[in-house]
C-alpha cells in the first residue's frame, strides 16, 4: 500500500518506527514530517496527509500527535476523510469494519510502540465489511459533507 505519514513534535519520534516497520513489511510511505522536537501545529502536518487520501494519491494515512486527537479533529476537516482516533485492537479492526477508516490517528504520549505496531497491522489488513448497515452509514456522513460544503 502507499501510506501517507505527518506527525507533530510530540509524535515524530513514533512517526519513524512506524515509517521503518511499514517499509520492512514492503509499504510505499510519503513522509510529510515533522522531523524535530521543535514545537510545531499538528493541523499543518495533517492537511497534507488527508489530501493525500482525499484524492486518492495514497491508499492510506497515518497521523501521530501527543494524544492524536488534534490530527484526527484536523484531519476530518477535509472531506472523504474518515479518520479513527485508536488505541486499542479492538477500535483497530472495529473503525475498517464499520467506518471504513482511511486514516488512523495515534498520540505518542498514550500508547508504546508495540501496541502502535500491532494496531496498525491490524488496521491494515482488515477489510470495510461492506454491509449494507455500514455503506447506508458512511453515505450520511458523506451527506454532512455536501450539507456544510462552501460552494464558491
Ligand atoms: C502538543 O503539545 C499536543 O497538544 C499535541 O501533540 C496533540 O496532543 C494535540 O491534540
Amino acid at each position: 500500500m502507499k501510506i501517507a505519514l505527518g506527525a507533530d513534535h510530540a509524535g515524530f519520534r513514533l512517526k519513524d518506527e512506524v515509517i521503518a516497520y511499514l517499509k520492512q513489511e514492503g509499504h510505499e510511505v510519503e513522509d510529510f514530517g515533522c522531523h524535530c522536537a521543535d514545537s510545531i501545529d499538528y493541523p499543518d502536518y495533517a492537511l497534507p496527509v488527508a489530501e493525500r487520501v482525499a484524492n486518492g494519491e495514497a491508499d492510506r494515512g497515518i497521523l501521530i500527535c501527543g494524544t492524536g486527537i488534534g490530527m484526527s479533529i484536523a484531519a476530518n476537516k477535509v472531506p472523504g476523510i474518515r479518520c479513527a482516533l485508536v488505541h486499542d485492537l479492538f477500535s483497530a479492526k472495529a473503525t475498517r469494519e464499520h467506518n471504513d477508516s482511511n486514516v488512523l490517528a495515534m498520540g505518542e504520549r498514550v500508547i508504546g510502540p508495540g501496541v502502535a505496531l500491532e494496531i496498525i497491522k491490524v488496521w491494515l489488513e482488515t477489510p470495510f465489511s461492506e454491509g449494507p448497515r455500514h455503506r447506508n452509514r458512511i453515505g450520511k456522513i458523506k451527506g454532512l459533507e455536501e450539507k456544510f460544503a462552501v460552494h464558491p
